[in-house]
């Protein structure tokens, strides 16, 4: 790799699902990127397009979906243009995904020891068992699983829900991946064991120079953990900063939307209000930008063209109302 830190490269990614009533743009022209170690906070309400967003980075889209344009530039090789081969050998290696649901990761009649084994040696068939061992025992206490050599012999039901979870991080970590892309890995885990898993998440990206792309509906939660954040709208990227910028001087109605409806307190694990208004419709979004028909600022421009990226440095945004705040 050259000077350049950039890691991943979106650009213009679409995904569509191909419906009766037509293709649906889960994602609609999505740009953003990620340097190596960086962690960056992916954020945006129910149906914005994030989990989507997530799944067609590393090829995991299936009919009736499908990507339709754009490119995935990590490490300078457009993912896009992988076999499913090429993509496999890049997941759980240099690529990682954990999901809401540690069971999408753990087999349930498995052992957790051998999955893990099984994670490693997929990708490093060399290796040997001992030194598998170490490393699956090495990993489990990284995300702080008390007891992790004789852990290896448990099954997936024996750990608590808080537990799983950390197995897959776990998993995720051990063959050092480059990028983890984390869809709500703690939205259903109570507030002192998702801040416990926030704490050891950044810890463990900046000591291997991961980067991580944490998907979520909590601002809360991307204030502690992200360096950027990127604020998902109807499957645009409305508006993207770093978290101090955008979080106390947002650009976009929508992104101050979301920090309005946040709990006064904006502890982890508090979920946002809904704004009022409703997510568009795909008769709805053809025209102008998404957000218009809930955005207090909207002027006649707003329901003819959707707005472009306007670029402020490391900011930038899609507005043509942009809110103007000093940074606090
Ligand atoms: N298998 C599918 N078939 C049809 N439409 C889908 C499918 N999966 C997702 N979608 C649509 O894509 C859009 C984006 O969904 P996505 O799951 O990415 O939202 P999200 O931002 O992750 O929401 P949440 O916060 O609820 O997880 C939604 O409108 C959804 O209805
Ligand atoms: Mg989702």
């Amino acid at each position: 790799m050259s000077q350049d830190k950039t890691l991943l490269d979106v650009r213009g990614l679409r995904t569509a699902f191909h419906t009766e009533a037509g293709a649906w743009p889960a994602v609609d022209g999505v740009d953003f990127t990620v340097r190596r170690g960086e962690i960056v906070g992916l954020v945006g309400e129910s149906g914005s397009g994030k989990s989507v967003t997530g799944f067609s980075l590393i090829g995991l889209i299936d009919p009736p979906g499908e990507v339709v344009a754009g490119e995935v530039i990590f490490d300078g090789v457009d993912l896009c243009t992988q076999t499913e081969e090429q993509l496999r050998k890049l997941r759980g290696d240099r690529i990682a995904m954990i999901f809401q649901d540690p069971l999408m990761t753990l087999n349930p009649v498995l052992k957790v020891g051998e999955q893990m084994r099984e994670a490693i040696f997929t990708h490093y068939p060399k290796t040997t068992r001992k030194q598998a061992d170490a490393r699956c025992v090495e990993a489990l206490e990284m995300v702080g699983i008390p007891s992790a050599a004789t852990r290896l012999d448990n099954y997936p039901h024996e750990f608590s829900g808080g537990m799983r979870q950390r197995v897959a991080i776990a998993i995720a970590m051990l063959n050092q991946p480059e990028l983890i892309i984390a869809d709500e890995p703690t939205t259903a885990l109570d507030v002192t064991i998702q801040g416990q898993i926030l704490y050891q998440m950044q810890k463990l990206c900046r000591a291997h120079d991961t980067a991580l792309i944490w998907i979520t509906h909590d601002l809360g939660v991307v204030a502690e953990l992200a360096d950027r954040v990127a604020v998902m709208y109807a499957g645009r990227i409305v508006e993207t900063g770093t978290v101090d910028e955008v979080l106390s001087a947002p650009r976009h109605p929508y992104t101050r939307g979301l920090l309005d409806s946040m709990p006064s307190t904006a502890e982890p694990g508090q979920r946002l209000h809904q704004i009022d208004g409703m997510a568009p419709t795909l008769a709805g979004r053809e025209i102008g930008c998404a957000f218009r028909p809930r955005c207090p600022n909207a002027i006649a421009r707003c329901a003819e063209v959707p707005p472009e990226n306007t670029v402020e440095g490391e900011r930038s945004y899609r507005c043509y109302v942009p809110l103007v705040q000093e940074l606090v």
